[in-house]
């Protein structure tokens, strides 16, 4: 490969978390499990819970337009969109589509998803590198709802959201190492969900060693490739299914470079648990409070420690590692970007964290339901679905269920970034329909832009 080859990355990055969150000591105690076992063993306090006029395409489109609004991306520039999903709403048409019309992107725009579980967002970060070293932009958005059995094993470590990242050749948040490729793949079957049912299903532990199987490979494999070793990158970032997993890759990580087995009873674990706290904790915090986001779970974690560490952070050397059940993983290796004003400010994250609202173990149960019910076809009209449960304080989107087979839409109270002015305002008098269906049509949709 070229040495001359310009660089490629991320140019901007937000994150969209759903309003609402249930603690998982409610969780605990509604299935008398002892706290700690959530908070110490798997490293999660709280889950998001989408409301159920939020799903996989709301999500991504609110994270979309704050990159749009707070980064001020011109539409039109935007010839690729790629979202990362493994939770999408149709087995068809892409979460993409809907993400396209509903952002408001231009025609001229190749859009598709990509599906391999959590590793999905990050193949298409990679593709939209590619894509960029041309000189054209591209935004990669990752969101998902993870969803288990209620009482499942995996319940606690549930999560949703989405990242959306603007990729291109100037990339001032991460520049992305890709003169290698540490990529990992292995058909097993650790973590899948089959076409009739809503939630995953899990072989937990196994899923577990299939992880760090792949990361063991993709580490040595960047070692041999590129000469560097973990002295040398200032944060160790990972796909966080739990929090607590970064532990155990970080420990398989000093195995592979140091040949000690600290699994042994006489091994001192006191200066990897310094080196941890200072390469991998500050990624970390985020998930703690929102779960695991599958597709966007890694970037997540890039966007909690560009956001905890905005000065310490810049020009770093970082690895990220992605893992999909299933599977495939990728060990990405990249430079933080110099300037944090570059970020600062714009990520969302905090600020989304401050405003949520807390349910109870009932209301998420039925969130739980309702969403269930409105995924059915008819489901837009149903009376005993409460007009009031489906409208959340502030979305930019919502999901309405689905009428003659086509999921229903429409903008939500949607605030001009610093102003407190609506953006759309929706006429109450007329239904809504499927509003990009009606602009095809050439109707005037039931909103009108401000
Ligand atoms: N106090 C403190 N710690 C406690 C405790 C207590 N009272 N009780 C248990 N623990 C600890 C355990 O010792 C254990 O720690 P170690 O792993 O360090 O041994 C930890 O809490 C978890 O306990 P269990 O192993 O007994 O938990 P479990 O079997 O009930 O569930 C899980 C763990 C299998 C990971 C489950 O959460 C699960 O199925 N999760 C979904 C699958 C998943 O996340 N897999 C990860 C890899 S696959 C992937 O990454 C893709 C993806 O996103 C899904």
């Amino acid at each position: 490969m070229s040495s001359t080859r310009p660089s490629a990355g991320i140019e901007a990055i937000t994150v969209h978390v759903p309003e609402h969150y249930l603690t998982l000591d409610a969780l605990a105690a509604e299935h008398g499990v002892d706290p700690a076992k959530f908070h110490s063993g798997l490293g999660c306090r709280s889950m998001a819970v989408p409301h159920p006029t939020q799903d996989t395409v709301t999500m991504a489109v609110a994270a979309v337009r704050d990159l749009i609004d707070r980064y001020n991306v011109d539409p039109e520039e935007i010839g690729l969109l790629i979202c990362g999903t493994e939770t999408g709403v149709d087995s068809s048409k892409p979460v993409s589509s809907y993400v396209h019309g509903l952002a408001g992107l231009g025609p001229q725009c190749r859009t598709f998803d990509i599906k391999h579980a959590c590793y999905g967002a990050t193949a298409g970060l990679m593709m939209a590198c590619s894509w960029a070293h041309k000189g054209r932009k591209a935004i990669v958005v990752a969101s998902d709802v993870s969803r288990y059995q209620p009482g499942s094993p995996g319940e606690p470590t549930q999560g949703a959201g989405a990242v959306a990242m603007l990729v291109s050749d100037r990339p001032q948040v991460l520049r992305i190492h890709d003169s290698f490729e540490a990529v990992h793949t292995l058909s097993v079957n650790d973590f899948w969900r089959p076409t009739y049912s809503p939630t995953a299903v899990v072989d937990g532990r196994y899923s577990v060693a299939c992880y760090l199987s792949g990361l063991r490979s993709s580490w040595r494999e960047m070692c041999e490739m590129t000469g560097r070793c973990r002295d040398d990158f200032a944060y160790m970032l990972y796909h966080l299914p739990f929090p607590r997993m970064s532990w155990k890759a970080h420990t398989a990580i000093a195995e592979v470079e140091t040949g000690i087995d600290l699994a042994s009873p006489s091994s001192d674990l006191e200066p990897e648990k310094l080196v941890y706290t200072q390469k991998v904790e500050p990624a970390l915090w985020a998930a703690q409070e929102i779960g695991n986001i599958y597709t966007g779970s890694l970037w997540l974690g890039l966007a909690a420690l560009l956001e905890g560490e905005p000065t310490s952070s810049a020009g770093k050397l970082v690895s990220l590692y992605s893992y999909g059940s299933g599977s495939c993983s990728e060990l990405i290796t990249g430079a933080i970007g110099d300037d944090p004003t570059a970020w600062h400010g714009r990520i969302g994250l905090g600020a989304a964290l401050t405003t949520r609202t807390q349910i109870d173990h009932d209301l998420y149960l039925e969130f739980r339901k309702m969403e269930l019910a409105l995924k059915q076809n008819g489901s837009y009209a149903r009376s005993e679905i409460p007009l009031e449960k489906r409208l959340p304080s502030h979305a930019s989107t919502l999901y309405l269920g689905v009428k003659d087979h086509r999921r229903v839409y429409r903008p939500g109270a949607d605030w001009q970034p610093g102003t407190d002015q609506p953006r759309v305002q929706i006429r109450e008098d007329e239904p809504p329909e499927a509003w990009c269906d009606m602009w095809m049509l050439g109707q005037e949709p039931p909103w009108k832009v401000q």
